[in-house]
């Protein structure tokens, strides 16, 4: 495993420290949260924790999930959760983050609304000063209105990008919508840009996390830091 790979494990298995027996949690998506699935799993085999429960942010997950044994359940079963634990692709200072690299931003954000606790893990190269220094914002949006909202989003500043397979058609989310990469560049006013875009019908939903993390897990060559939200 690379130093990389590495320190995301070392994040994700610190924050299923926080797992106690008999929670419902919300299970992420992407590299980084699959290192807590997998240590999930493997702490229910071992008797280490026991009558939990998961949600999966996308299908990807779900697979995981069941792969490793986590008892899965659906918002029918369950409306609300004690804690739920994801990896960003950028974390600014205040604990706001760009998410959706992976294209799950929207089943990420209910799950994260749904959440008592949200802990972020990533590796060090996630944070950031600014959000959009590193990453383009992901933006799902319905087929029908996706050229009106990269037309909208442009007047905002923003370059935009429809996330397309290799060569050919625009890649679904599990929504079947599409995705639009938009490159902000650095966001000196995230919040502002996060209400333009909630606004639009044909944006479904963003990858802007404002006030939603309690903790951030950073893990770093210097060891695990821990940054709290600030109430
Ligand atoms: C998935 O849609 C994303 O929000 C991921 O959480 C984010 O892209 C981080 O992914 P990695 O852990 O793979 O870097």
């Amino acid at each position: 495993m690379n130093k990389s790979e590495e320190l995301k494990r070392l994040a994700a298995v610190a924050a299923v420290e926080e797992i106690k027996s008999g929670m419902t949690l919300g299970l992420g998506t992407g590299s980084t949260a699959n290192y807590a699935i997998e240590e999930i799993g493997k702490r229910i085999a071992a008797g280490m924790l026991s009558d939990i429960h998961g949600i999966p942010s996308s299908v990807r997950t779900e697979n995981l999930a069941r792969a490793v044994g986590i008892p899965l359940l659906t918002f029918d079963d369950c409306q609300t959760l004690d804690l739920t634990i994801d990896g960003a692709d950028e974390i600014d200072p205040l604990l706001r983050l760009i998410k959706g690299g992976g294209g799950a931003l929207l089943r990420e954000k209910v799950l994260a609304q749904a959440s008592a606790r949200f802990i972020v893990i990533a590796d060090e190269s996630k944070i950031s000063d600014a959000l959009g220094e590193k990453w383009a914002l992901p933006v799902e949006v319905v087929p029908f209105a996706w050229k009106a909202e990269v037309r909208f989003i442009e007047t905002l500043g923003a370059k935009t990008k429809l996330r397309v397979s290799a060569g050919g058609p625009p890649i679904l989310t599990d929504q079947r919508n599409f995705l639009l990469d938009c490159d902000f560049g650095r966001m000196n006013n995230p919040d502002e840009i996060a209400a333009r875009l909630s606004s639009r019908a044909g944006i479904v939903e963003h990858g802007l996390f404002i006030g939603l993390a309690s903790q951030a897990i950073i893990a770093g060559t210097d060891g695990i830091r821990r940054i709290e939200a600030k109430v």
